[in-house]
């Protein structure tokens, strides 16, 4: 069994929906998992006891959150001596356009230059248009930037855009990274 810590920001609240479904697999296939929101809990765990380390931040306005930026640039050392991987969660995903595409490895990159982390794995999920959490200025800005991606939009609901296949192959793939899990728990 390894024990991986799972980092995150989240704005809207998909971000922390694809890292439950990680930890949810991840116990699923024995390793233990601990959670933290980087915005709203201080992580006081020692890096050193982790076996690895799953990393997520979603894009608003072309930017990371700055505390997860700020959180992994101070503990980069600790981070790139453990297995890590990282996920990008935007809208720009949802575009499979090659300028889009480009556009989502921009983002990583610029992660990983800020950051200085070298994940094992570094992937971008199409987040979520979350109309129930904005108010009047970002549902009429976040309809404005999105409508070229959806034709007629209904923004009564949310819209959802995370492929969940994605994130399971995700999971799998970083798992051939850790120690191999306890089957008998
Ligand atoms: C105000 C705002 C600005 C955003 N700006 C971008 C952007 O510049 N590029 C992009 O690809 N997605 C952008 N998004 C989409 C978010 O990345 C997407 O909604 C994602 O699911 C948010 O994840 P979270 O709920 O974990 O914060 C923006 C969303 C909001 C609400």
């Amino acid at each position: 069994m390894s024990r991986v810590l799972l980092l995150y920001g989240s704005s809207e609240g998909q971000t922390q929906k694809i890292m439950n479904e990680i930890s949810k697999q991840l116990k699923q296939i024995g390793h233990q998992t601990d959670l933290f929101n980087l915005k709203t809990k201080e992580n006081k765990s020692d890096i050193a006891n982790y076996d690895g380390a799953v990393i997520g931040s979603s894009i608003h306005i072309g930017r990371y959150q700055k505390y997860v930026i700020k959180y992994i640039k101070d503990r980069v050392d600790e981070l790139n001596k453990i297995p890590t991987a990282f996920f990008s969660v935007n809208l720009t995903a949802v575009d499979k356009t090659p300028k889009a595409m480009d556009k989502t490895t921009e983002f990583i990159d610029s992660f990983i230059d800020k950051t200085g982390l070298e994940p094992r794995i570094a992937v971008t999920f199409p987040g979520a248009l979350k109309f129930s959490e904005y108010g009047f200025l970002k549902k009429l800005l976040m309809k404005s930037l999105s409508k070229n991606l959806i034709k007629d939009m209904d923004s009564s609901q949310d819209i959802e855009f995370t492929d969940w296949m994605e994130v399971s192959e995700f999971v799998t793939r970083y798992s051939k990274f850790l120690e191999k899990p306890d089957i008998s728990s």
